[in-house]
């Protein structure tokens, strides 16, 4: 039987202690014997002599236990055993055998009854039998109540990956794959990396909502974001009067975390002082708020994320490796927006219903030739950037439709360099010039290569290094 087909009977059981007890036996002395004794320890026993009589009270409503006699006028009770469980699979049946009567007992429990009780039986052991059922009953509801509070997490939760984490590329369920994997573990430290604006702390979110830790704080703290002096006390708390402005104790973002995820954003940032102090608390998981003398224990899962490459980091020692070994226990990469194409129709169409939605709008039209110029877009700034780019569209557009030009604000066809938004890497910089001066040119190559200012064998070396494919629009 499936653990799911008990719930009709554990949503009526909430109360085991008044079971009602159906009584099958044709003599009437042991029917009215066991109804006295389980009325008074508080069951609700109801005693029939006539097995047909007692299928039609089940017929008509349902019982928690039958006891019933195997040995009866009328009908065997193997076969009175099978008709009550397919009436009601989830009422149990106690049989009492005979005398040596071993063989059908064996064949009581093969048909689905849960225990038995042999003649001649004291009342005690009825009563234990009753209890061993109870147990069995009350195991089993927990079991259903577990099953039912972790499907209704991951039911949650694939809505919310459904909802809020987009992506269709192979790679993007890999790091779907990777987070939900490491949820499982509710100890394990991440590292996030990947270029900003690429969803490190929405990968880092889903982690913590997938874990046993999801009741508890998610907590993300910047050390970028946070003056030096203030760090220590920041992670680890202080005492009154610990330092000039310290008025009252203050708790850090470990103990603030306690139970839940911690999670370190730019964790490159962090100054070196605060490194050591941060692995000796993740060592010892413990803290000492500055200005105390006593320790605390915390119980927190790590999770960090940087767009640096920390390694380069700690080859200049501006990072410390035994930290880093500590961090990266699962190591989750998330690649930029640009080498995922596959991901910026399903992005973009989820931020435009979420910012109609979000800004009472219907949802507009969508000019295609957004799509062929999204694709052909670096977008530096990742996933943040496509966001704010259709938030801007929505915005600007006009009639209800989205255009090129709402997307990409231009003067004279260019795509326009906002100084905020110089993307300062020169590989990446370079390929996009390349692509850009190809369209402009409807992919003349001897134009394009003069527009850039470098030869037609220098344009194809490089179109070669960056795999742009040339495609003329007729
Ligand atoms: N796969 C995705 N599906 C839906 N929204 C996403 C996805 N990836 C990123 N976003 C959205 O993009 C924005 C940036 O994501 P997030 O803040 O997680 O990035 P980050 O890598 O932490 O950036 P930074 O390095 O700048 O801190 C957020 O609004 C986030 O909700
Ligand atoms: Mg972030």
């Amino acid at each position: 039987m499936y653990l799911s087909d008990l719930k009709p009977y554990i949503l009526k059981h909430e109360d085991m202690e008044r079971m009602k007890i159906l009584i099958i036996d044709d003599e009437k002395p042991i029917t009215d014997k066991i109804s006295h004794y389980l009325a008074k320890r508080g069951y609700e026993p109801v005693a029939v002599n006539d097995p047909m009589e007692g299928l039609k009270k089940l017929q008509h409503e349902p019982f928690d236990l039958v006891i019933s006699d195997i040995m009866m006028p009328g009908i065997n009770g193997i076969e009175l055993l099978k008709q009550v469980k397919n009436l009601h699979p989830e009422t149990e049946v106690v049989m009492i055998s005979g005398f040596g009567d071993m063989n059908t007992v064996i064949e009581a429990m093969r048909a689905g009854a849960v225990d038995y009780v042999k003649k001649p039986f004291s009342l005690v052991e009825m009563q234990l039998a009753i209890e061993r059922t109870t147990k069995f009953l009350k195991l089993q509801s927990e079991l259903l109540a577990s099953e039912d509070e972790r499907s209704l997490i991951s039911r949650q939760l694939e809505q919310m990956i459904e909802r809020d984490f987009i992506g269709d590329s192979p790679a993007i369920k890999q790091v779907i794959e990777m987070a939900l994997k490491t949820a499982r573990d509710k100890d394990a430290s991440v590292l996030i990396t990947g270029e900003n604006g690429t969803g490190k702390e929405l990968v880092a979110r889903l982690i913590h909502y997938a874990s046993e830790r999801d009741k508890k704080q998610f907590y993300p703290i910047n050390a970028a974001a946070i003056p030096e002096t203030l760090l220590e006390s920041e992670f680890f708390g202080h005492k009154r009067g610990a330092f000039t402005d310290a008025r009252d104790d203050k708790k850090g973002c470990f103990e603030l975390a306690n139970g839940g995820t911690l999670f370190l954003d730019e964790i490159s940032e962090m100054p070196l002082t605060l490194q050591a102090k941060l692995l000796r608390a993740l060592e010892e998981r413990k803290v000492k708020p500055v200005g105390g003398d006593r320790e605390i224990r915390v119980d927190v899962r790590i999770i960090s994320a940087t767009n640096k490459n920390l390694k380069e980091l700690i080859g200049n020692n501006k990072f410390r490796l035994d930290l880093y070994h500590r961090l990266n226990t699962v190591v989750i990469n998330i690649p930029p927006l640009r080498e995922r194409s596959e991901d910026l129709k399903p992005l973009m169409h989820h931020f435009i219903r979420y910012f109609s939605k979000k800004k009472n709008l219907p949802i507009p039209k969508i000019d295609p030739g957004i799509y062929h110029e999204i694709e052909h877009y670096d977008f530096p700034g990742n996933v943040r950037e496509l966001r704010n780019m259709v938030e801007r569209a929505m915005i600007l557009s006009k009639d209800n439709s989205l255009k090129v030009s709402d997307f990409f604000i231009s003067q004279n066809g260019h795509i326009p360099v906002a100084e905020a938004n110089i993307n300062f890497n020169l590989d990446q910089t370079e390929k996009k010039l390349i692509t850009l001066a190809l369209k402009k040119c409807n992919y003349n190559q001897v134009k394009a290569a003069e527009l850039l200012g470098i030869s037609r064998d220098a344009l194809k070396r490089k179109r070669q290094k960056y795999g742009i494919e040339v495609k003329r629009s007729f």
